[in-house]
C-alpha cells in the first residue's frame, strides 16, 4: 500500500491478520482469561527477563490479551502505523492517551468543534490538574502557529467533525506541530475511518477512533483505539495498565469481526450519504445541508484533497426550528432515533434535544447548534428506501 492510499476491502479482511490461528480456525479466537499461569518459578523469571519462548503471552489480563493484541495488530496495519492500543471505549482511548502525554504545567491546543466529552475532559478535568489549554475556533488551522507555546505537548482535532463535518488540513496541522520537537498531533478520525482517510500518512502522530462506530460497525459494542509510533504507544499502553480501561476480549472480537467488512460497509455508506445529501439539498423543507462531499460545504476542497469518500453522516437544518425538526425525526419509519453513528442501522437525531437539551436556544446558537439541526447517520440499507423514508417524514 502506498503511504497515502486508503485501505481496500482486501486490506480490511487480511492486513495484519495472522494466517495460522490456533486449531487452524479461520477467524481469531476469544481468549477470555483474566490471568496466565506459569509452570514454575524459572518460567516466571524467563518471562520477566523477556526470554520466554512465547513472546506474545501475558502475565495478567490488564496488561494484555491475545484477542486484543490480534485486533491491535490489524488496526495498526489499517492505519499504517507501528502499533495500536485498544481500549474499552473511544473516550478511554482519548483520556488515557492525553494523560500519557501531558503533565501539570504543560499545554494542549484543541479546536472548539472537538467531540463534546473530549472538550470537557481537557477544559474541565485536565484543567483541575494544572494542564492548560488553548481553544481555537473550529477550523482555525492558521491560528495554530500562534497558539503553540514552549510548554505545548499536544494538538488535538477531529476530521471530519461533529455535527457539521468540517475537515481540517492534516498536512498543515502536522507541519505546524513538527516545527517544535516536543509537540505531538492527535487526530480523532472516527468519522473518516481508514477507508476514507489515513491521518498518519499526512504526518499526524496519533490517530484515535471510537471503534464503537464504523470499525465495529453494528451498534453492539463499545471500544476505542489509538494508533501511532511504538515509542509513544508503549507509554500509552503502560498507562492503560495503570488506569485499567482495557478492552474485554469479547468486545475486541466483535471489533475484529466488524473490521472484516469495514470497507464494504463504509463504501456503501459513502455512496448512500452522498445520494441522500444531494437529494436533501434540493428539498424545499430543508434550509441547509452539511456534507463534505457537496461543493456547498465549506471544507469541500480540503475533504476532496485528503479523503477517498466523505463518510456516512449527513447533517441538515429543516425549516420550522425545534418543533419542525422534532416532527420530522418522529415521522421516520426506517431510520431509528438514537445517538451514535457508523453502524449498519440508520440512526437519526436532533442534537438540540439529544445532546444539548439542557441549554437554551440562545446558548445552543452560541456554540453553533441550530434548533432545526438533524444528524442522519446512514446505515447499509438501500439508498432509495432511505430517501423514501426521509421524503415521507419531511412531508409530515
Ligand atoms: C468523534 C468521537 N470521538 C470519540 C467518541 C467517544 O467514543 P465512545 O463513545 O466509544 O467512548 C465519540 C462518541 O460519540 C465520537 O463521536
Amino acid at each position: 500500500m502506498s503511504e497515502r492510499k486508503t485501505i481496500t476491502s482486501t486490506d480490511a479482511v487480511h492486513a495484519g491478520d495472522d494466517k495460522r490461528k490456533p486449531y487452524d480456525a479461520v477467524p481469531m479466537s476469544i481468549v477470555p482469561t483474566s490471568t496466565y499461569s506459569f509452570a514454575d518459578t524459572a518460567e516466571i523469571v524467563a518471562y520477566t527477563e523477556g526470554r520466554h519462548a512465547d513472546g506474545e503471552r501475558g502475565e495478567y489480563g490488564r496488561y494484555g490479551n491475545p484477542t486484543v493484541r490480534a485486533v491491535e495488530r490489524r488496526l495498526a496495519a489499517l492505519e499504517g502505523t507501528d502499533d495500536a492500543v485498544l481500549f474499552s471505549s473511544g473516550m478511554a482511548a482519548v483520556t488515557t492517551s492525553t494523560l500519557a502525554l501531558t503533565k501539570s504545567g504543560q499545554h494542549i491546543v484543541l479546536f472548539q468543534d472537538c467531540y463534546r466529552r473530549t472538550l470537557e475532559f481537557v477544559t474541565d478535568v485536565l484543567a483541575r490538574f494544572g494542564v492548560n489549554h488553548t481553544l481555537l475556533k473550529a477550523g482555525d488551522v492558521a491560528g495554530l502557529a500562534d497558539a503553540l507555546r514552549p510548554e505545548t505537548r499536544l494538538v488535538m482535532s477531529e476530521s471530519p467533525t461533529n455535527p457539521y463535518l468540517s475537515c481540517v488540513d492534516l498536512e498543515r496541522i502536522a507541519a505546524a506541530c513538527k516545527t517544535r520537537r516536543t509537540v505531538k498531533s492527535m487526530i480523532d478520525a472516527t468519522f473518516a475511518t481508514p477507508v476514507n482517510c489515513r491521518p498518519a500518512s499526512f504526518g499526524i502522530d496519533l490517530v484515535v477512533h471510537s471503534a464503537t462506530k464504523y470499525l465495529a460497525g453494528h451498534n453492539d459494542v463499545l471500544a476505542g483505539v489509538v494508533c501511532g509510533p511504538s515509542g509513544l504507544l508503549s507509554m500509552i499502553r503502560d498507562l492503560r495498565g495503570v488506569l485499567g480501561a482495557v478492552c474485554d476480549p469479547h468486545a475486541a472480537f466483535l471489533v475484529g469481526r466488524g473490521m472484516k467488512t469495514l470497507s464494504l460497509r463504509v463504501e456503501r455508506q459513502n455512496a448512500t450519504a452522498l445520494a441522500v445529501a444531494e437529494w436533501l439539498e434540493t428539498h424545499p423543507r430543508v434550509e441547509r445541508v452539511f456534507y463534505p462531499g457537496l461543493s456547498s460545504h465549506p471544507s469541500h476542497a480540503v475533504a476532496r484533497a485528503q479523503m477517498r469518500g466523505f463518510g456516512g453522516v449527513v447533517s441538515f437544518i429543516v425549516k420550522g426550528g425545534l418543533s419542525g425538526a422534532s416532527r420530522m425525526v418522529d415521522a421516520c419509519k426506517l431510520a431509528r432515533i438514537g445517538p451514535s453513528f457508523g453502524g449498519v442501522e440508520t440512526l437519526i437525531e436532533q442534537p438540540a434535544v439529544m445532546s444539548y437539551y439542557e441549554m437554551t436556544t440562545e446558548q445552543r446558537e452560541a456554540i453553533g447548534i441550530a434548533d432545526g439541526l438533524i444528524r442522519l447517520a446512514v446505515g447499509i440499507e438501500d439508498a432509495a428506501d432511505l430517501v423514501a423514508d426521509l421524503a415521507q417524514a419531511l412531508s409530515a
